[in-house]
């Protein structure tokens, strides 16, 4: 299986499955001299591990919509780091799986779960780790989320800051958007009302054995370059949406306006411009653009949202076929999330921080 690489300069390698002996990620590329620790990898893997309530290490009872599966989900830093701070050399990071529980998974040994991989799986490679979905369960981001930990702190040496939210979730959107609230409720939601309305429906879903989607939207200030990103293949939306779109269930991704620009004139769309008084960057009037114009970024806030599908494993009976191509039924029970907002919040901000480590260091490349 090729793919498992991402990044040109700022390069990450995963590696594990669900419930295989254990997960990890090499870095390379990462430069010298950044302040790293396992406390600040653990910090951003505890807020994707089933189980957690977004504020550090709360219990699962709190949080509805996330399985209630219980996984220490505990890091160890292997190589890349000496007297806490990254040394230049590959940072390799490993997390033991002590959480298994292969027979809650029996049905989709034999059974093609409706919305998941295993029946694409299966056909191309002619073997699957079906415990849990193998490679392709939502555990496989445990990589990208260390790695992306690594990338963040880098970034923040240079100003930099990302911020995603659950925006919408089980059909209910926010209508306020108020930061200090979206490490506080369990849906990640910016918005305390309806965070509350969104419990209330993923209880409901779970109690009809259903499953609910969303969109997450994703921030990015502060002292962002002008520049970053490669003009033709790599733009930087294309390298976004590339990061983006490999995380499992995430369906769609729109930038600024998004697909409502294709509704605007050109005199709607585009962001005005002023020069700066201080003598500085000129400023943009509006941000439809997301702060990407020519795959470069402007300086702008960049500013994306992306669609998360309903999570496919539900234990409502639904029609499928066997691996002997024969019609039956399924319904997956064991542990699975409801609403997969709230985890992907982190794993979405880590392949954004993973993505803009690696345009910061081509950047350097690009002009003497
Ligand atoms: C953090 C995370 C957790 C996930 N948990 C589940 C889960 O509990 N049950 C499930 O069916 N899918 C889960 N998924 C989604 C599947 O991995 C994904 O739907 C599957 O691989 C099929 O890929 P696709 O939906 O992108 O087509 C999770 C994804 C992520 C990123």
């Amino acid at each position: 299986m090729g793919g498992n690489t991402f990044g040109t300069l700022f390069r990450i390698s995963t590696y594990g499955e669900s419930h295989g002996s254990a997960l990890g990620v090499t870095i390379d590329g990462c430069p010298a001299g950044i302040p790293l620790s396992e406390y600040l990898v653990q910090k951003e893997l505890d807020r994707r591990r089933p189980g957690a309530h977004p504020v550090h290490g709360e219990d699962v009872k709190l949080n509805p919509a996330v399985t209630a599966r219980k996984e220490a989900d505990e890091v160890e830093i292997l190589s890349g780091i000496f007297e806490g701070v990254t040394t230049g050399t590959a940072i390799s990071m490993i997390v033991r799986n002590t959480n298994q529980q292969s027979a809650d998974y029996g049905d989709i040994a034999k059974k093609f779960r409706p919305g998941h991989a295993d029946y694409p799986f299966l056909e191309k490679y002619g073997i699957r780790d079906y415990r849990g979905g193998g490679r392709s369960s939502g555990r496989e981001t445990i990589g990208r989320v260390a790695a992306g930990a690594v990338a963040k702190a880098f970034l923040e040496s240079k100003g930099i800051r990302i911020l995603a939210w659950t925006s919408e979730a089980v059909g209910i959107k926010c209508a306020n958007f108020d930061e200090g609230q979206i490490e506080k409720n369990p849906m990640r939601a910016c918005d305390a009302d309806a965070a509350e309305a969104m419990q209330a429906r993923v209880i409901e879903l779970k109690a009809a054995g259903d499953s609910g989607g969303g969109i997450i939207t994703c921030r990015v200030t502060g002292d962002i370059p002008v520049g970053l990103g490669e003009p033709v293949f790599d733009k930087l939306d294309a390298e976004l949406a590339h990061g983006i779109l490999s995380i499992g269930a995430i369906k769609g991704i729109e930038f600024g306006a998004g697909f409502e620009a294709a509704g605007k004139t050109g005199s709607e769309n585009n962001d005005p411009m002023r020069a700066n008084p201080d003598g500085g960057k000129p400023r943009f009037l509006s941000n439809n653009a997301g702060g990407i114009l020519g795959g470069l970024s402007t300086g702008a806030d960049i500013l994306f949202r992306a669609a998360v599908k309903p999570v496919s494993s539900i234990a409502k009976e639904q029609l499928t076929v066997d691996v002997n191509g024969k019609d039956c039924v399924i319904s997956t029970h064991g542990r699975h999330d409801v609403c997969l907002c709230p985890r992907i919040v982190p794993v979405v901000e880590s392949m954004t921080a993973l993505v803009l480590a690696d345009l910061w260091l081509r950047n350097i490349a690009d002009r003497a």
